[in-house]
């Protein structure tokens, strides 16, 4: 199969077509507690998501702007980013499902540090998925945008989140979401210093400080 031939492929199609039945074994086996659903699937989201987030970076940088890959992935941004979150919210339902202990009370075992950013990351998540329907993004006009910028404020966090939960419930010690966070955190920086454009490494630097505040104020 041939470059041509490969960029022709529907790729929106393709996303769904793959990632439900994905999806849906991945809540399977946590149900039934079998294979690996956490790692797979946070993984899949944050590659989705980097997918998502660096071609329209490197368009408004002007990097490689003639190439063919780069435009099929931005003409696919949307459903990109969609099934992105369709990954990451059945990543927390499986792992959920995988790894609490079916014995005990639930909500002590949510309220471990490991998952203190998930309760950051869930619901804009979801309110990210919800303002991605076609109808609601008609009714909420171009304000949707700036709540789809809020993907930012989340990449530290589920780095954050991503080493605790690794740590803590595999007893490994490094997530490697880490290098597509620190890749898209360093873009947004390279972006804020050469374009002067700040829109997106303020959500990351207001993560930062939020994240430091809590800390603090754990003790
Ligand atoms: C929307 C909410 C969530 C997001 C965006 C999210 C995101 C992530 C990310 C980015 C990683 C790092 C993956 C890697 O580098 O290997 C991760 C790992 C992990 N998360 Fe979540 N997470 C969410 C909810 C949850 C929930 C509710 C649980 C409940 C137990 C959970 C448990 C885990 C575990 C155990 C890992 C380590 C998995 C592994 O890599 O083997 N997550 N998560």
């Amino acid at each position: 199969m041939n470059k041509q031939h490969l960029l022709s492929i529907n790729l929106t199609r393709w996303l769904y077509a793959l990632s439900l039945p994905g999806i849906f074994i991945i809540l399977v086996c946590g149900l039934f507690q079998v294979g690996e659903p956490a790692g797979f699937s946070a993984i899949m989201g944050m590659v989705l998501l980097t997918a998502t987030l660096l071609p329209a970076a490197c368009a408004r940088l002007g990097w490689w702007t003639g190439n063919d890959i780069l435009r099929y992935l931005l003409r696919h941004q949307k459903h990109l980013g969609i099934t992105s979150g369709l990954w990451f919210v059945a990543h927390g339902m499986a792992s959920g499902l995988f790894f609490f202990d079916r014995t005990q009370p639930w909500w002590p075992q949510f309220t471990v540090e490991a998952l203190h950013p998930v309760w950051l990351l869930m619901p804009v998540m979801v309110l990210m998925l919800i303002t991605s329907i076609n109808a609601v993004q008609r009714r909420l006009g171009s304000s949707w945008k700036d709540i789809h910028a809020l993907v930012w404020l989340l990449l530290i966090p589920m780095m954050l989140h991503g080493n605790l939960a690794i740590a803590f419930f595999e007893k490994e010690d490094f997530a490697p979401a880490t290098f597509f966070v620190v890749t898209l955190v360093g873009v947004a920086l390279y972006e804020a210093v050469r374009l002067r454009s700040f829109r997106r490494i303020r959500w990351v630097v207001l993560s930062i400080v939020l994240i430091s505040i809590y800390y603090a104020m754990m003790g």
